[in-house]
């Protein structure tokens, strides 16, 4: 595992309520999530933003979420049963070897990859296993924080990105994070 892993802890931290001030989850997603579309979330946590995608996809949609230390998803889990989406979230273990998700190659209407991508281990294969889980059209939302990933890090997921053979469609900041949001 990488030594930039982020420790459970923390990821109780990340759900304080109060990051919706400066982070607020329907916002960074309100115009790119539809009713009924197959979501991908890598580096999940423990649920900040996953709550919201199930929600915002509906009894129709689904939302795959990953990430590496099972001791996130157990909590992501418990979560998403408190809150009646359970049905609709569907937890996968990662490895720093490969995402689970072969199975969704070309299927998936948005992949959202938050606060995630400079804790991986290899991202140039994460962000290509991503990349390929997207249909012609869907949308890769990447956001990093702004605190302590240096803008060039950030600049090098995109071009990665781009080499890929996504098209950035927009490129913003918000006061916690950069974020670029790439078209298939
Ligand atoms: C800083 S936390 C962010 C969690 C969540 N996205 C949020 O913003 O609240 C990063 C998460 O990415 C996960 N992670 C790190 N490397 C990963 C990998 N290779 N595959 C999947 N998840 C990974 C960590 O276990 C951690 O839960």
């Amino acid at each position: 595992m990488t030594q930039r892993l982020c420790p459970v802890w923390m990821g109780y931290v990340l759900l304080n309520p109060i990051r919706r001030l400066i982070e607020n989850p329907k916002k960074l997603f309100g115009g790119l999530v539809r009713e009924g579309m197959l979501v991908v979330e890598a580096g999940c946590g423990m649920g900040y933003f996953t709550l919201t995608l199930a929600h915002m996809v509906g009894a129709s949609g689904k939302v795959v979420a990953l990430d590496i230390q099972e001791e996130m998803l157990s909590v992501l889990r418990k979560r998403a049963l408190k809150r009646g989406v359970s049905d609709r979230i569907e937890t996968r273990l990662a490895t720093d070897d490969g995402l689970p998700v072969q199975d969704l190659f070309g299927e998936v209407d948005l992949v959202a990859a938050v606060h995630v991508v400079h804790e991986v281990m290899y991202p140039e294969r994460f962000l290509a296993e991503l990349t390929r889980t997207l249909k012609s059209g869907g949308v890769l939302l990447l956001a990093e924080p702004r605190g302590h990933v240096k803008v060039e890090e950030f600049e090098e997921s995109v071009r990665t990105l781009l080499s890929f053979g996504l098209r950035e469609e927009k490129r913003y900041k918000d006061l916690s994070s950069r974020i670029s949001i790439l078209k298939r």
